[in-house]
């Protein structure tokens, strides 16, 4: 059983990952149904925060449905975190998670998100300074270092642990690899092998079927799994993992009336939040992947992803579903 702070999260968690214009209200209500035993919200820039820029405030919404909940920051100044801490807190999120894994250049320029890898001790002390701020559980998510020569997440991930942050969740590739490669999740099973260790390390990274989640356990050893692009537009990920960790069998797919049923939810959940120019756009991204390995369904994708009113694209889902209903998924 893995305990954040004193929030059980059940046996081997498989956790939502924190993705920026991904993991909002309507997907993260998605994954939560579909059996994600913590959702995190996408990473909330601490300066737009304090400064109330609307777009950062709004990542703030969370819903009881959702809970267990993480809320994640990034920043590097210690004031401007530490105000937002206390912004954060007044959402009432079950977590607060702290980005030090971002490898794009405008974060890390700031000395931000993967910055931090390049000064450790700045990482440590902002991490102690949060976890004294808040009587919220503070977790941290990272990856293993800087560089290939700079990897020193045994010793990163314990010192973290001793300034108290509750939880940390490791992807297994350096701000050098940024996406390239495969993930390595051996220097994870050391930082979970260490036995000063007694937080969940929980293991992210290119878990994009069942049996990778498996092998995050058995093999690794790790705690739990945080699993980001494999969900994106396929939210059944999450109960097809549960059910293969259960029974070592793979369930069925989804059938084509549940996954317009989803897409159809997902669209409206997201335009009754943020509207209907932003919902249906950033709904788009989920697409091809609600959809996928369906033969000539061109057409109708670019329909969906191409159409500025909400009408238009439910009109193309009616249309798939008049098309594709009986569609047998592999
Ligand atoms: C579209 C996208 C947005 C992301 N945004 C964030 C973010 O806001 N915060 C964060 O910590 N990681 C972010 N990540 C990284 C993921 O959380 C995760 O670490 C990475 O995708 C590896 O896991 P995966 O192989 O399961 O996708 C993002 C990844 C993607 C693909």
């Amino acid at each position: 059983m893995a305990m954040i702070g004193d929030i059980d999260v059940g046996d081997f968690p498989l956790l939502l990952a924190p993705m920026e214009d991904v993991s909002d209200p309507p997907f993260r209500a998605l994954c939560k149904e579909q059996g994600a035993d913590v959702v995190y919200t996408e990473f909330i820039s601490s300066e737009g925060l304090i400064r109330d820029a609307a777009k950062s405030v709004m990542k703030l919404d969370i819903y009881e449905k959702e809970r267990p909940v993480g809320i994640q920051i990034f920043g590097a100044v210690l004031e401007s975190m530490l105000k937002s801490v206390e912004i954060v807190e007044a959402s009432g999120p079950d977590i607060i998670d702290i980005n030090f894994g971002c490898p794009v250049k405008k974060v890390v320029s700031k000395g931000a998100g993967a910055g931090i890898l390049k000064d450790i001790d700045l990482m440590v002390s902002l991490t102690e300074a949060m976890v004294k701020h808040t009587k919220l559980p503070v977790t941290v998510k990272t990856r293993l270092g800087w560089d290939h020569d700079s990897i020193k997440i045994v010793e990163v991930a314990e010192r973290l642990q001793d300034v108290g942050c509750k939880a940390i969740s490791i992807h297994g590739r350096t701000r050098a690899q940024m996406y390239k490669g495969e993930a390595n999740w051996k220097p994870i099973a050391e930082v979970k092998n260490n036995p000063r260790m007694h937080i969940p390390v929980f293991g992210n990274g290119d878990v994009d079927t069942p049996e990778r989640a498996v092998e995050m356990r058995d093999v690794y050893g790790l705690d739990g799994a945080m699993i980001g692009r494999a969900s994106i537009g396929y939210p059944w990920f999450f109960k097809e993992v549960k059910h293969f960790m259960a029974t070592g069998k793979h369930c069925d797919p989804p059938s084509m009336q549940e996954r317009v049923d989803a897409a159809r939810r997902h669209l409206q959940m997201a335009i009754d939040w943020k509207g209907e120019r932003l919902g249906v756009f950033e709904t788009r991204r989920h697409y091809t992947n609600y959809f996928k390995g369906i033969p000539n369904f061109k057409p109708f994708r670019m329909k969906m992803v191409t159409s500025d009113e909400p009408q238009g694209v439910f009109d193309a889902f009616d249309e798939v579903l008049a098309e594709f209903g009986d569609y047998q998924f592999a």
